[in-house]
């Protein structure tokens, strides 16, 4: 249960109070279910099953279809078709697995991925994804509140944003031999929509680990936001005190910004984001303001989003 192998943890260090009381839950959850053993699972392409618990606030709305979850993806590092990930990421091995933590915190370190979701309870969340290209599903995700996560590492005063880079290993993601864009991706939050409690570190859908396309063995979850700023298969988690560049802004900073919050009234420069079509159905629905997840609008309180797009 305890991490000493990085930084010198102690337990209380690493053990939130609201986390060592639910250590029974955790016990029935995380350890005895799934996450953990699949960690250490010599293979890696099978998905393992998990146990979370159900999150009261997910949308009642109808699921995606696993197989649509699972088989319509964008993960350029495997190639830019939809259906590249799924035919390509199967080479991907994803254990043993590290996370690099730096920047401004306490509690830098090489972790290993068992050290960083250990002692975390899972919860299922049935969230909308709204793709920048004007589709979206409805995904029941499993996974750790971003914050419970970075908590443990103890930003200091000087993080103001947290940034994440993806694996960068061309030999298993073959995209990544083309320079479609600057590799490793990157991402990047502020470090208050970082600890929002909807930001989700995911690790697995429905019921089990996550498949190589939806970004194993650890991705962000941003509901409110377009789907780029949910990045896959996460080794590196920065403390800056500048806004870091993302791999969106950089290959078309006239396209994508920084926030990059679902707005319908914000047009992409080359299409209508007003609407979008749900996959799995025909007629268009209208796209809410930040993806319908209204409680994050006092984030922005005071900034013109269009310009802050
Ligand atoms: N993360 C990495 N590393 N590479 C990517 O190409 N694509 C993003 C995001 N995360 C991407 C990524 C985009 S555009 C979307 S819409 C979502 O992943 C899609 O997630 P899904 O395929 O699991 O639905």
């Amino acid at each position: 249960m305890l991490i000493r192998n990085a930084g010198d943890l102690t337990e209380n260090d690493v053990t939130p109070e609201p986390i060592y009381r639910r250590r029974r839950e955790f016990m029935t959850g995380i350890a005895a279910t799934g996450i953990l053993a699949a960690c250490s699972a010599p293979t890696e392409a099978a998905a393992a099953p998990l146990k979370a618990a159900p999150w009261p606030y997910s949308t009642p709305e109808p699921k995606t279809s696993f197989k649509d979850i699972t088989s319509y993806n964008n993960f350029y590092e495997f190639g830019v078709d939809k259906d590249d990930p799924a035919r390509n990421a199967g080479g991907l091995k994803t254990r043993p697995w590290t996370v690099k933590v730096d920047g401004h915190c306490a509690k830098p370190g090489t972790y290993n991925l068992e050290d960083v979701l250990k002692g975390h309870a899972l919860q299922e969340r049935i969230y909308r994804l709204r793709c920048v290209e004007g589709w979206s599903m409805v995904i029941p995700w499993i996974g750790i509140p971003l914050a419970d996560i970075l908590k443990r590492y103890q930003p200091t005063a000087k993080a103001k944003f947290v940034a994440f880079e993806t694996l960068n290993r061309p030999s298993e993601m073959p995209g990544q031999r083309r320079a479609v864009l600057e590799w490793p991706y990157r991402e990047g939050l502020r470090l208050d929509e970082a600890m929002h409690p909807l930001t989700l570190m995911a690790v697995g859908l429905y019921g089990q680990t996550l498949l190589n396309q939806n970004g194993a063995p650890m991705r962000l979850v941003v509901p409110w936001k377009y789907g780029f700023k949910s990045i896959k298969s996460i080794v590196r988690i920065s403390f800056t005190e500048t806004q870091p560049r993302t791999a969106w802004q950089v290959s078309a900073p006239q396209e994508y910004g920084f926030y990059s919050n679902v707005n319908p009234t914000v047009d992409h420069p080359r299409w209508s984001q007003a609407t979008e079509r749900r996959i799995g159905e025909f007629k268009r629905r209208k796209t809410l303001m930040f993806n319908g997840y209204n409680s994050v609008a006092s984030l922005y309180r005071g900034m013109d989003l269009k310009k802050f797009y």
